[in-house]
């Protein structure tokens, strides 16, 4: 005999789905038929969305897109895209019935019946406007501190440049004021072109500037670490003190990478500028740049990496800062002097960029900094020296 458990089974299996679907809140689910028209609404969908059952059963889901979405077709296209796929996928603004819009993340699937006939589609929407409010804002302090951060090395480097141009003007209004008073041709050709090469270094150096203080926002490019160096290094001369030796050391056909040059510029710049601040009058500074295979030993981390390292024989850092030194504006320097903005940015490029930094430091002897970028795995380029 077949017991009364048995027979009851479906009827109370397609019921408890129907409370399930019924009792979630966080996600709106709901039916349409194969022409669009809502067929069932759960409670999530009345939260989100605004709308009681009996308002719009019957109606076409276009009713939750924005007029210029509906101008645009989106509604149909999406419709058209999971009959002939069995899915499709969008993210976007909707409309509640109040006429507020909300970010949705929403999906869309093809319910068949059990001979393949098309009996319906399955609408799943989440709203997500505090997640992408989160991410933006989250972007937006990003931006922020970039620009504070490219601010202070900029004044770091003006510094030192506002030195270097009153030498490139004495050389031009010497040599001016030599020319005007020589009756010597030969001589007075001499000042003139003195006068030249000075202007042109004086514009070079301008350049350099012009080119590191534009606003640029993750401007990704394959670049040749070697060519990155050359061009910090000639910027970063006129920030160093005389008694302060820069060594480098460059591995030769080092790999390119994929990162925004500007930023890795500014990144680089503000570890020598910590080496520099921890040196104080005298000391090495060792930039060299190597090609590394990674097996996890630097957080995790697999495959082909460049890795940027300075070194520097300063007053290297207690354990106790050592722990805090990546945190945004936690500085040891004095009100003026720091703003704790170069570290934590490093460390966000870093890993916005897929690499790390690592800290290596003795007290009273000296830190090394390495920071690790992932070697660029275009055809052709990445030419790695195993
Ligand atoms: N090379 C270094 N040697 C010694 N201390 C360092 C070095 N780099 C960073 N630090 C320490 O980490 C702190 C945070 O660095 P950073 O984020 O660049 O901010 P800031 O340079 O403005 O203080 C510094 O104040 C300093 O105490
Ligand atoms: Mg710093």
């Amino acid at each position: 005999m077949v017991s009364a458990d048995c027979i009851d089974q479906p009827v109370m299996t397609a019921n408890r789905y129907e409370q399930l679907v019924q009792s979630v809140v966080d996600y709106a689910i709901y039916m349409l038929d194969p022409s669009g028209r809502v067929v069932s609404w759960n409670a999530g969908a009345e939260r989100i969305k605004g709308y009681r059952a009996d308002e719009v059963i019957g109606r076409h889901f276009s009713l939750f897109f924005t007029p210029q979405d509906c101008l645009d077709g989106r509604p149909d296209y999406l419709l058209n895209q999971a009959l002939e796929q069995g899915v499709a996928q969008d993210e976007g603004w909707r409309v509640r019935k109040d006429g507020t819009q909300f970010w949705a993340l929403a999906a869309l699937d093809v319910i068949r019946d059990d001979l393949g006939q098309i009996i319906g589609l399955a609408k799943v929407t989440r709203d997500i406007t505090d997640r992408r409010e989160t991410a933006l804002q989250l972007d937006a302090v990003r931006a922020q501190l970039f620009q504070a951060q490219k601010l202070e090395a900029l004044g770091q480097l003006t510094g030192g440049l506002a030195h270097d141009f009153n030498n490139l003007l004495t050389i031009i209004l010497t040599s001016a004021k030599l020319a005007l008073a020589s009756q010597d041709p030969a001589r007075v050709q001499r000042m003139l072109e003195h006068i030249i090469d000075a202007g042109q270094r004086g514009t070079e150096l301008t350049q350099q500037l012009l080119a590191f203080a534009r606003h640029r926002q993750l401007d990704v490019s394959l670049i040749e670490p070697a060519t990155l160096m050359v061009s910090t290094r000639s910027l970063l001369e006129h920030a160093l003190p005389r008694d302060i030796e820069l060594l480098q050391r460059l591995q030769p056909g080092l790999p390119m990478i994929e990162v925004d040059a500007g930023q890795l510029q500014m990144v680089l710049l503000n570890l020598l500028f910590n080496a520099r601040d921890a040196i104080g009058e005298r000391g090495t500074i060792c930039i060299a740049i190597e090609a590394v295979e990674l097996n996890g030993e630097v957080e995790g981390l697999l495959g082909p990496f460049v890795c940027f390292e300075v070194r520097d024989s300063g007053a290297g850092i207690d354990p106790q800062v050592l722990q805090r030194i990546f945190e945004p504006f936690f500085t040891t320097k004095p009100f003026g002097k720091g703003t704790g903005l170069g570290l934590s940015q490093a460390y966000g490029f870093a890993k916005q960029s897929n690499g790390a930094i690592t800290v290596d430091s003795t007290l009273g002897k000296g830190t090394c900094m390495r920071l690790y970028l992932p070697a660029s795995v275009q055809a052709g380029h990445a030419k790695l020296n195993r």
